[in-house]
């Protein structure tokens, strides 16, 4: 089994899921509270951990479905307990060898596409399960311009693909999305980091079919 998805079957089991529920909650549950979710759309969480964004999400009523998957079964297994809509469904999978043929107008992951390295496989995956228009908002509090988190890659000994805010920017516009992008910081936090760098949100929006 892939070393990353033995890490985080590790961390499903010891309470490290909420942890991250908790941890990753208040950046990335302000970040989501400012889309408009107006019209019907159907929802993808890559890396979705114990499903935690996935069941928020499929609570907004024009969530037509929302799904979620990770390469860690004992993730998926926890957010299959932890289900609170039928909307919701779970896979455990890894990203790049999915071999699904459902499109999606909304993917979302957070603290999940570095892990695969180097990233343009998976990322040039996601833009083709997008639909026309469908919108990727990717999220990362590991990138070099917040430095104070770069030592994770040597603390968990997994590979992780570290790029700057500017390179991050640069790779998604290099696979054809009209990029943006956010950094969402935490005043209060007792974390410098948090304060200072935030979460990078790098927003990608696929091209129209004309
Ligand atoms: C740091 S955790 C974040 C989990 C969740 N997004 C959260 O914020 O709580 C990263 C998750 O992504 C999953 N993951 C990493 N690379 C993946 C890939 N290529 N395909 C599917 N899942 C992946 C891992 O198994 C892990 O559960």
């Amino acid at each position: 089994m892939d070393k990353t998805a033995r890490y985080f079957d590790k961390w499903a089991t010891i309470g490290r899921s909420e942890d991250m529920e908790i941890g990753h909650g208040l950046n990335v549950n302000k970040f989501l509270d400012s889309i408009d979710f107006d019209r019907k759309f159907s929802f993808l969480d890559i890396g979705c951990g114990n499903g935690w964004v996935v069941r928020k999400i499929s609570h907004i009523p024009n969530c037509k479905q929302a799904i979620g998957i990770d390469k860690s079964k004992n993730m998926i297994e926890k957010a299959k307990m932890k289900r609170t809509s039928k909307k919701e469904k779970y896979f455990q999978v890894e990203l790049e060898s999915w071999k699904n043929t459902v499109k999606f107008d909304v993917v979302f992951s957070m603290e999940s596409l570095y892990y695969s390295v180097p990233m343009e496989p998976a990322l040039a995956k996601v833009y083709t399960i997008l639909k026309p228009d469908g919108v990727f908002y990717c999220g990362t509090d590991f990138y070099s311009d917040n430095h104070l988190t770069t030592r994770w890659a040597k603390d968990m000994k997994i590979p992780m693909d570290l790029r700057s805010k500017s390179q991050w920017k640069k790779m998604f516009e290099k696979m054809g999305f009209t990029t943006r992008t956010k950094q969402v910081k935490d005043p209060t936090h007792k974390s410098k980091w948090k304060r200072e760098y935030g979460t990078l949100f790098v927003i990608g929006k696929k091209q129209s079919v004309d």
